[in-house]
């Protein structure tokens, strides 16, 4: 038997047993998606990070190591070491940078809508009139020899033009998602999933005294 310690709780636990279930033994019980005790860890979901010397780590693959520190709550995110999302969230183009942009939705759009049409990609994926937030836009694309015009609605623009794919099309990760779950945009699965709609909420709002 081994010592960890699981938010400062001495816990016994046979050695190379999982951070996982030792949480579990000590009374803190650490959410969990894709692990199954009866098969190998694929470590996929990352819902079961906790802090390990510092660092995020998967309780549902990582042994545990006597004398092993483990924080499952109280975790101060901002000291942990630095790490790339999980995919499909930290495989991203450019498209989906300027999402937080002024026109970034629309300018990603039309990228997309350009490629859906025509078969190409832009020449030049910038679609400048569209970006900024003054006044109303007005613009064109070429699309089958016809100008598209668009009157929509600003920043992140450098890193968009540093993405190898500047387009959402060319998400890797995305194509797999649909390929092997949401089978097309627009499906029935996709819409139940991922569409939303909106209903009137009016707001009260009351002056601060
Ligand atoms: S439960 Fe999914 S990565 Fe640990």
């Amino acid at each position: 038997m081994i010592t960890v310690y699981i938010n400062g709780k001495a816990t016994q636990v046979l050695k190379n047993t999982k951070v996982l279930h030792a949480c579990t033994k000590a009374g803190y019980p650490v959410p969990h998606l894709c692990y199954h005790e009866d098969l190998p860890a694929f470590g996929n979901c990352g819902i079961c990070m906790v802090e390990i010397k510092g660092r995020a780590v998967r309780a549902c693959s990582t042994p545990c190591e006597e004398g092993m520190e483990v924080k499952t709550r109280g975790i101060d995110l901002s000291k942990l070491e630095e790490s790339r999302a999980d995919n499909p969230l930290g495989e991203y183009s450019g498209a989906g940078t300027i999402f937080g942009a002024t026109g970034g939705v629309m300018e990603a759009a039309l990228r997309t809508a350009h490629y859906l049409a025509t078969g190409q990609e832009l020449a030049d994926p910038k679609i400048g009139f569209v970006r900024g937030g003054k006044g109303i836009k007005k613009g064109k694309i070429e699309l089958l020899g016809k100008d598209i015009r668009k009157a929509p609605a600003r920043g992140l623009y450098k890193d968009d033009e540093s993405c190898e794919r500047r387009e959402s099309h060319n998400n890797p990760s995305i194509n797999k998602l649909y390929a092997e779950f949401l089978d097309a945009p627009n499906s029935k699965k996709a819409k139940e999933l991922l569409h939303t709609s909106y209903i009137s909420r009016p707001m009260k709002i009351s002056k601060v005294q």
